[in-house]
């Protein structure tokens, strides 16, 4: 699909979704005030895979994310156990609320590979004081990029999030996959928003 035409069909069993690149070439400034985190963010070494699909699926479900719960779990070790690979949880009473993903295997470069806050969480405050915390530990490092793709199913206020936050698109791509909830990846329920096309 090099030239989709004006209107492209989606054939039943798809999702699909508009993914939009967006990238920093320098540190924000800091200064800002933001809400304080709500909990304890703490590193996870080598996170324990149960563990991680489990708060992967607490944030995602509703948003269709599949990508994780889809990969061989031996290839997401390998991902995790790389140094240069990082994750962070959020906790809050008990219960892991956030997670934070930065990507430094590229050298110069850092991705932020997954960043999402539960539904409970969503719109006070969180994602802007861990979006804070991500650009502080991005920016420590040697690195003169720092980039981040969403999509159209991520949560409707993410897309501005990230241009607020100091991203600037710079690239779009049309993304056409199984629809995951019919392949059993996840619940036939799962974000109802959006219909299943069988
Ligand atoms: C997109 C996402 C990260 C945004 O985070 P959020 O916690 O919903 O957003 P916030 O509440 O922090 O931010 C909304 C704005 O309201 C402000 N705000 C909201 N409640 C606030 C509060 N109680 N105190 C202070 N500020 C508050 C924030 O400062 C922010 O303003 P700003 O962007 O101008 O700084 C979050 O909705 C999310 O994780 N969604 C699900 C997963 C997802 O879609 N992730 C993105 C995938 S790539």
């Amino acid at each position: 699909m090099d030239h989709p035409s004006e209107f492209t069909d989606i054939p039943a069993g798809k999702i699909a979704a508009i993914v939009t690149y967006l990238e920093m070439r320098a540190a924000p400034e800091a200064g800002r005030d933001t809400a304080p985190l709500p909990g304890e963010l703490r590193r996870v070494d080598e996170p324990d895979l149960d563990w991680y699909l489990d708060v992967y699926r607490h944030i995602g479900t509703d948003l269709l994310w599949f990508s994780r719960l889809s990969i061989p779990r031996i290839q997401l070790l390998s991902t995790f156990s790389d140094p240069d690979y990082t994750v962070y949880a959020l906790n809050c009473d008990g219960r892991d609320e956030a997670l934070l993903e930065l990507d430094f295997r590229n050298k110069g470069e850092c991705e932020l590979a997954f960043f999402g806050v539960s539904p409970e969480f969503v719109g006070r405050g969180v994602g802007r004081a861990l979006m804070d915390k991500a650009i502080q530990l991005a920016w420590a490092e040697p690195i003169d990029r720092f980039w981040v793709h969403t999509c159209t199913l991520d949560h409707p206020r993410a897309l501005a999030f990230y241009m607020r936050s100091g991203f600037t698109a710079y690239r779009r791509e049309l993304e056409v996959a199984d629809d995951p909830r019919l392949t059993g990846v996840l619940p036939r329920e799962a974000a109802p928003q959006i219909p299943i096309i069988e």
